[in-house]
């Protein structure tokens, strides 16, 4: 049975990141046939495109795990109503040079977490617009606008039951528009 890799950007450096953490809990959801990754946003160099002709080792090797990955799936913050500027960063290091955009064509799953009412839900549309200027399919529904309260963890920090349970049909849809958009 064929097996897929799907590449994990977190849009969020913070060591005790919930968005990391969301991250690490969706991947111990049952996932057939999926093999996930994190490909490290954090020690890419601001985009400069002065350097698209001599990219820096650390750029064409972010960019060679992408052009690896059969999808992509963002797991975002939200900064100030917006994507955070280390995650916009990342998408215009995969983009260019020009005519040399490694996202083209890869399934993406937009998914995130806040403590703030939205749930991410700003960040992941203005996330959305880029990622189709990038020529991404992106998996419209469910959304997963999740604020981080005490109904989606325990006091320990842990995810509830029925957190789990959404996560995992979120990933079933997202397992399933994966292996549509690529057969
Ligand atoms: C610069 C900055 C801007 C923020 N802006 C927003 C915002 O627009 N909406 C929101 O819900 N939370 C906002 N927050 C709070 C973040 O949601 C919160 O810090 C969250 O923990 C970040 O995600 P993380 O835990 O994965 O690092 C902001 C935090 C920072 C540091």
């Amino acid at each position: 049975m064929k097996e897929y890799k799907v590449v994990i950007i977190v849009g969020s450096l913070r060591k005790g990141s919930y968005n990391k953490k969301l991250a690490n809990e969706l991947i111990k959801l049952a996932h057939p046939q999926i093999q996930f990754f994190f490909a490290e946003i954090g020690k890419l160099p601001l985009y400069n495109q002065d350097d698209d002709e001599q990219p820096s080792k650390v750029v064409l090797d972010f960019k060679q795990q992408i052009a690896d990955a059969d999808g992509v799936i963002f797991v975002t913050a939200e900064y100030n109503r917006s994507i955070p500027g280390v995650l916009k960063n990342a998408l215009d290091q995969g983009s260019r040079p020009y005519g040399k955009n490694v996202w083209a064509q890869k399934p993406a799953g937009v998914i995130g977490t806040s403590p703030g009412a939205m749930g991410s839900a700003l960040s992941q549309q203005h996330l959305r617009n880029v990622l189709t200027f990038l020529d991404m399919p992106i998996l419209n529904q469910p959304e997963a606008f999740i604020q981080w309260n005490e109904n989606i963890i325990d006091k320990q920090g842990n995810l509830l039951e029925r957190t789990k349970v959404f996560l995992q049909k979120w990933l079933d849809a997202y397992s399933h528009f994966l292996k549509k958009q690529l057969n």
